[in-house]
């Protein structure tokens, strides 16, 4: 569960990934050597002088949408606030009139090059929201562009219904709480049985100003009473005792957590409740950086997120870890693991994916160094380093 406890490095190692895209061994080549006959292989990569990692799983995105944003970015530079953008009937409401305007094939397009562009720089899962239609057609119409993307691309996806991201214009808390829960929860649970749609975790937006605590209750419960995984925005602007209702709702994650109390924190490691910290955000918003040592030290199984978005635009894994090092205060392994296996709890698939072990799919990356450390070491040009990405067996 904490990948901080094994990451281990194998000098002239060796994988083998079987047929069916599992991974069949892993350990050092002589050992591998012995036991099977290199003719026996479809494909060989020699990797000597290069170093080979599981791959990146990005715990928290938002990658399906239309409409461009850059002009907010020049508006929070000047000063203005996340909040002050959103009330002025910007941010996630800007998007929200794009996306419901969109065609479907356009936002097929977009999320597949936005995916691609994720895939290069070596993330190999990633979950992905709705929340940009707050509506149920527009809320389903993206969902189904995720599942569409679940077919056509190789990259691992857990997708997430985020239909309580904002309060739609027009609507109090209650109002858009009772469409949730009268409307589209039913309708997704229509889709999910018939097959139609595989939907995994629930979110909502829970901050002042957006949905309370009560409302927030109400929308996880439902979800987790259809079988989604309650994994939601919790404690970024405001402490909101987000953590402690995770925790007693039994949520796999919570994300954000830059205003997460002790009390918070406490309720949460005891839980097993992830936290998934996402240095973009706090960055480009200058918020208060989210609190990762008080969390590892008390127990916590901290995850990474790139939270790519129309704020945060970012795509890439390695730069998140190398945030998280230097204003987070992790270490290069506790990152490592934090966009690995403790991403891949954080999304109920810490069994199949997030490290190099016997059974789990073979998802990894080869690097052009000895050195993995480079991969969060360097700001930028990872494609560069980046020589192999492979996705069940497969060169991608
Ligand atoms: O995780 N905080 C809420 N949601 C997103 C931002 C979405 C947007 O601004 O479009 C986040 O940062
Ligand atoms: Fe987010």
């Amino acid at each position: 569960m904490d990948g901080m406890q094994y990451l281990k490095i194998i000098e002239n190692g060796s994988v083998v990934i079987g047929r069916d895209g599992r991974i069949e061994a892993v350990g050092a080549a002589d050992s591998i050597k012995a036991v099977y006959s290199e003719a026996s292989f479809d494909k060989v990569i020699d990797a000597s002088g290069m170093c080979v990692l599981p791959g990146l799983v990005d715990a928290h995105t938002h990658p399906v949408w239309a409409g461009d944003r850059v002009h907010e970015f020049a508006m929070k530079l000047a000063g203005a606030s996340y909040m002050d953008v959103h009330r002025a009937g910007g941010g996630i409401h800007f998007t929200v009139g794009h996306t419901r305007a969109a065609e479907v094939s356009d936002l097929v397009s977009s999320l597949s090059s936005r995916l691609k562009r994720m895939l290069r720089t070596g993330t190999t899962l990633v979950e992905c929201k709705s929340g940009y239609g707050l509506e149920l057609h527009t809320e389903m119409k993206m969902l189904e562009v995720i599942e569409e993307a679940r077919r056509t691309l190789p990259i691992n996806i857990s997708s997430t219904y985020c239909g309580a991201h904002a309060v739609p214009k027009g609507k109090t808390v209650a109002e858009a709480t009772e469409d949730i829960l009268q409307v589209q929860l039913p309708k997704l649970k229509e889709y999910m049985e018939s097959g139609a749609m595989k939907v995994n975790n629930i979110d909502v937006f829970c901050e002042k100003g957006v949905y309370d605590l009560t409302s927030t209750k109400s929308i996880l419960q439902a979800g987790k009473e259809m079988g989604l995984n309650i994994n939601f925005h919790g404690d970024e602007l405001h402490p909101m005792n987000s953590a402690q209702l995770g925790a007693e709702l039994g949520a796999l994650a919570i994300s954000h957590l830059e205003e997460v109390t002790d009390e918070g924190i406490a309720a949460m490691a005891k839980a097993s409740t992830a936290a998934v910290l996402l240095p973009t955000t706090a960055y480009i918003l200058r918020l208060p950086q989210p609190r990762a040592r008080d969390m590892l030290k008390a127990g916590i199984i901290v995850a990474l997120g790139s939270d790519f978005n129309p704020n945060a635009y970012c795509c890439s894994m390695p730069i998140v870890m190398h945030l998280a090092c230097v204003n987070l205060r992790m270490s290069m392994s506790e990152a490592l693991a934090a966009a690995t296996i403790n991403a891949a709890y954080a999304l109920g698939c810490s069994r199949t994916h997030g490290s190099l072990e016997v059974h789990k799919d073979g998802d990894l990356l080869i690097l052009n160094t000895t050195r993995w450390e480079h991969l969060i070491y360097q700001l930028g040009g990872h494609q560069e380093l980046i020589r192999y990405v492979i996705i069940k067996g497969n060169i991608i």
